[in-house]
């Protein structure tokens, strides 16, 4: 690739930026505490995380320009755990159980409507 095709490939990009490779991303803390301190793992966060990257595969929203389900480390929000994040919204849910994690894939990893009811609350941080 010449310089030119170079330049000329960084102008459309700064053009036309890329949509964003997945349509939505959630990440579930998984975290772990030893000393005893709230954490997500303590809530039982694996098996969410697991039930909901299930879900998402057995519906068909897995991929680029769908739906990716990633563990993350703690997100500070311990107080509210155990938690999950949704991007690009940046949406936080505190949930409960499983069927929780059902009205998240659902309503909105599926059809883009946040489930107001599992909002966390503002407030809550660490
Ligand atoms: S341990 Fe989950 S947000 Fe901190």
């Amino acid at each position: 690739m010449t310089e030119s095709n170079l330049t000329q490939e960084a102008s459309t990009a700064a053009a036309a930026p890329q949509a964003g490779y997945y349509q939505r991303h959630i990440f579930f803390c998984l975290n772990e505490r030893k000393n005893g301190e709230a954490c997500c793992a303590q809530h039982d966060a694996q098996a969410a995380f697991d039930h909901c990257k299930s879900l998402v595969k057995a519906a068909g929203l897995a991929g680029p320009g769908q739906v990716r389900v990633n563990k993350a480390g703690c997100l500070d929000r311990c107080a509210a755990g155990p938690v999950a994040v949704v991007y690009p919204e940046a949406v936080w849910y505190s949930y409960v159980d499983t069927s929780d994690i059902d009205e998240i894939v659902e309503s909105h990893l599926k059809n883009g409507q946040i489930v107001q009811r599992l909002l966390t609350p503002a407030h809550l941080g660490r």
